[in-house]
């Protein structure tokens, strides 16, 4: 569906969008929605029963001096409240809790004990039959889900740069709330900057102002999201159009280099629906950030978050994007109800991805992306333990951060899963079960169980033809897992095998390589090589010289594992360079258990950690912690 992007632009959407937004405007919402019992998520104070918040309307200052966000937040809630209402929070500065529109004097709150990762319980009483709420507030310099950049950590180095980043549970930094991707939301808000900086949120823009040496940009959604979906960032932004649907966001400095790389987004749009049904969200537009972002992308409705590690000058990593326009159907659609469940939301994505990845370069390329895949998986699992109830694909996350157990096991085991079912049931069948998938539970949030209750009546014995129960709740891969044929794997385990058997002179074989292929190769060499293959791999994959990082840090591993001296400056380089987990977590494994370099791990977290993103800080000193 090809969808106007004219102003009028949220006038126009998918009919059932417009029929999700007649059950929400109207008392008959609760009643339809699907009446199942989730059981309560860990992770948030909200219980499964009690009011949800059905619309907020933001008013905020970005103090840039301070490092906060201050102001209030308004709350509508879907039906008139009890005696009591909690609300998840987190190192938040709680001013004042008042009631909207009626006598105010019983309103009183507490702010509970400091839980840790979970923050702190914000009760507000003396609430019974209110349903809408304000609540003054400003947040904290620490604040897990915003980093604050210095203008030199920007390309431009002239100009700050904010940015907040709330999967899975970090949004109760930025406002108190029910952080619980079982509860969606409609928002509005107004943020207020120093004036030489834009504001972009995952949001309609409705424009902006000047007043007193300060812009104040406005936004609003139309369509619910859970809290987790929440994004904003602010900085000296320029945009490129890229398409009819998308543009790109990035400094003056970056934004040409973003725009090349990023031209073929309108083709993967168009592509994507043909798989996955309309694109509900009318607008794609991509963020090009700070090199201290910690993910590769985040899904942020209608404004996809990427890494500027995806510049390759090649279009060669462009597989992020299709990963997080993927997520426009799984996960911001269909959620997993709670982060027990994330593979739902991460499982299903990696397999959409792969089917854009085929459509778009053919079924050899996204074979190779999984046979990747399944390399990180192994990587992931030894990591754990093959016995650690990590390695399930439902997971038991009580007293658990969900960012200390972030893995690629609910990403590749199930991709697996999703594979193995299609495999038995037909490349046909699975599309429809997919697509129906989407109808049934857009908008909504889903447990694993439901789920598996869902694909039964859709999947007619697929309990008999696939062990699901083995899949979910053991540990490990099953022995029968999926496998994957390409051509271009071929060629990497022919060039492999001539290198065990001592060649070196691979030149000419690995000429015509692509991008992934080479991935494959250094991703499965030993990591341990002598100084001479080391020097060998250098030369013959010009490492020293490449730009592409998913090439670069296997090399770099590599390099730490082996005490190989020459890669060191170009490790401490790119350390105090690149925030982004997937990168800095293998590197500083590395460097870390290997005793000649552990010192080394300790002294560059020393130098360099203050630059990372808070999620990426507490990544690696989860790793010099042992
Ligand atoms: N939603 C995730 C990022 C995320 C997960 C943030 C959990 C916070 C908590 C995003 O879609 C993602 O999966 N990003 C991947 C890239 C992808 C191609 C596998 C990443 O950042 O590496
Ligand atoms: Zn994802």
């Amino acid at each position: 569906m090809k969808v106007n992007t004219s102003l009028a632009e949220e006038e126009i959407v998918h009919p059932s969008a417009s029929f999700w937004m007649r059950i929400c405007s109207t008392q008959r919402r609760t009643e339809l929605l699907r009446v199942t019992m989730y059981k309560n998520d860990p992770h948030s104070c909200w219980q499964t029963d009690s009011p949800r918040i059905e619309h907020i309307t933001l008013d905020l200052d970005a103090d840039f001096e301070r490092q906060i966000l201050k102001g209030h937040a308004e709350y509508r809630f879907d039906r008139p409240l009890d005696d009591e209402l909690k609300l998840d929070t987190r190192q938040l500065n709680i001013h004042s809790v008042s009631a909207i529109g009626a006598a105010e004097c019983g309103v009183r709150y507490t702010l509970g004990e400091d839980a840790g990762f979970l923050g702190r319980v914000l009760t507000v009483s003396g609430v019974r039959g209110l349903s809408v709420l304000r609540i003054e507030y400003s947040t904290s310099p620490d604040a897990s889900a915003l980093q604050w950049l210095k203008p030199e950590q920007t390309a431009g180095k002239k100009y700050p740069f904010m940015f907040s980043q709330c999967q899975a549970i970090h949004a109760r930094t930025v406002f108190p709330c029910q952080d619980t991707p079982a509860v969606r939301f409609t928002y509005e808000a107004a943020l207020r900057v120093p004036e030489s900086l834009t504001v972009v949120m995952a949001a309609e823009s409705l424009g902006s102002q000047r007043e007193h040496g300060k812009t104040i940009c406005k936004f609003r959604t139309s369509l619910p999201i859970p809290s987790y979906l929440f994004a904003l960032a602010a900085g000296n932004l320029v945009s490129e159009e890229l398409g009819s649907r998308s543009r790109v966001y990035a400094e003056p400095e970056t934004i040409q280099a973003a725009k090349w790389e990023y031209a073929e987004v309108d083709r993967m749009l168009d592509c994507a629906e043909g798989l996955f049904g309309a694109y509900l969200w009318n607008r794609f537009d991509l963020l090009h950030m700070p090199p201290s972002f910690p993910y590769g992308g985040m899904e942020n409705p209608r404004l996809t978050f990427l890494t500027p590690t995806l510049i390759a000058g090649d279009r060669s990593l462009v597989s992020v994007v299709a990963h997080e326009l993927a997520h426009s159907w799984t996960g911001n659609l269909v959620t997993n109800a709670t982060w027990q469940d994330f593979w739902l939301n991460e499982g299903f994505t990696v397999y959409a991805e792969r089917r854009i990845i085929e459509a778009m370069y053919g079924e050899e390329m996204a074979n190779l992306h999984s046979v990747n895949g399944r390399t990180a998986l192994n990587v992931s699992i030894a990591d754990f333990g093959e016995n650690s109830p990590f390695t399930k694909l439902k997971t038991d996350l009580n007293g658990v951060d969900p960012d200390a157990v972030f893995s690629s096991v609910p990403y590749e085991k199930g991709y697996l899963l999703l594979v193995a079912i299609e495999r038995v049931v037909g490349r046909a069948e699975f599309d429809r079960f997919l697509k129906a998938y989407i109808h049934e539970f857009s908008f909504q949030s889903l447990t694993t169980e439901e789920l598996m209750q869902y694909m039964k009546t859709q999947l007619k014995g697929i309990e008999k033809k696939i062990p699901l129960n083995d899949w979910i709740y053991k540990s490990g891969v099953p022995q029968d897992a999926p496998q994957f044929r390409s051509r271009l794997i071929d060629e990497v385990a022919d060039v492999r095998a001539k290198w065990d058997n001592g060649a070196r002179d691979l030149q000419t074989a690995i000429k015509n390589w692509s991008v992934q292929q080479k991935v494959l190769f250094l991703e499965n060499l030993p990591r341990l090589l002598s100084t001479e293959d080391c020097s060998k791999l250098d030369s013959l994959f010009e490492l020293s010289k490449t730009r592409n990082c998913e090439i670069k840090v296997p090399w770099l591993c590599i390099a730490a594992a082996s005490s190989y001296q020459p890669a060191f400056s170009a490790i401490s380089e790119f350390l105090g360079e690149v925030g982004r987990g997937k990168y800095l977590r293998p590197l500083f494994k590395a460097l870390f258990r290997n005793p000649d370099t552990r010192q080394l791990a300790f002294d560059l977290f020393a130098k360099f950690g203050e630059r990372y993103h808070s999620v990426g800080q507490a990544a690696v000193q989860r790793i010099l912690a042992g």
